[in-house]
């Protein structure tokens, strides 16, 4: 693909993002409009970010798709890209004033995200890569950590919304992961714990029952850190997947053989 072209496609996911990310750092009440389900909440924020970033994604590339969480799947006939649009990961943080929210913007290309942008809030941290580049915050390059062995690592999880059986089998994870190593944490905004395993601030991070929008940007970022990314068992992983597993490569195999004990 011509640079060019892909260059333009970071400026407009990286204008959308921080754009998105301004008008939700100044939203006036983070009071909750709907729910989703008893847990899973709805704001105006998140109904204001999305509205800001489809007009800029639609403003430049009418003939692109969009799938963002909050209307779902804008479909145009013969579309090569789709743009993947998490307006506001961590809801539940902001409505909280829990510091740990993102916007998390990814376009796709035949399947793979080639742009990733995820700003995380309120630290308004930019995270971004592109497909043939390495990764970034604030510009500057990141790389994934270099611990290699599990009791000395430091994870991240998450818990989705509905309480099934995978959620309780992540709750036995959970428990044995913490035994396993230095740690496990849970912050409650999927694109942030990826974009912290990229950046090396924990080693590694798993979760089932995601959607394409909480992992599309962060994938990309984690691959171009020098991350694994795959299914929790270890098989190779499609961001239509719906759950993920992403390590510094080194502890990738201990973390499959734990996990494939329980699933
Ligand atoms: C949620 C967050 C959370 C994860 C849930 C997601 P939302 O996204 O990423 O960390 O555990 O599975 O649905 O609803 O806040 O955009
Ligand atoms: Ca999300
Ligand atoms: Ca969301």
């Amino acid at each position: 693909m011509n640079q060019n072209l892909k260059k333009k496609f970071l400026d407009t996911a990286l204008f959308a993002a921080e754009s998105a990310s301004k008008l939700i750092q100044k939203a006036p009440n983070r009071s909750v409009k709907t729910y989703k389900s008893k847990t899973d909440l709805v704001t105006e924020t998140d109904i204001a970010s999305e509205e800001i970033i489809s007009n800029i994604i639609k403003s430049k590339y009418p003939d692109h798709s969009i799938l963002a969480e909050e209307s779902g799947l804008n479909q145009i006939d013969d579309a090569e890209y789709i743009w993947v649009i998490d307006p506001l990961d961590g809801t539940t943080n902001f409505v909280h004033n829990y510091p740990s929210y993102a916007v998390s913007i990814a376009l796709v290309h035949k399947n793979k995200p080639i742009v990733g942008v995820v700003v995380e809030m309120p630290a308004m941290n930019t995270y971004w890569a592109t497909d043939d580049d390495g990764a970034y915050c604030n510009n500057k390059i990141i790389k994934v950590s270099q611990t290699d062995s599990l009791i000395q690592s430091l994870l991240v999880t998450g818990f989705g919304y509905r309480h099934d059986s995978n959620w309780n089998i992540n709750m036995n994870l959970f428990k044995k992961f913490t035994g396993a190593t230095q740690g496990v944490r849970r912050l409650g905004a999927a694109a942030i714990d990826i974009c912290h395993a990229a950046s090396g601030t924990v080693d590694g991070f798993w979760e089932f029952d995601l959607n394409p929008w909480d992992v599309a940007a962060g994938v990309l970022i984690a691959e171009r850190s020098g991350a694994k990314v795959s299914k929790m068992n270890g098989e190779k992983y499609s961001i239509y997947d719906d759950q993920i597993l992403i390590s510094n490569g080194i502890i990738h195999q201990d973390m499959v053989n734990i996990i494939n004990q329980y699933i």
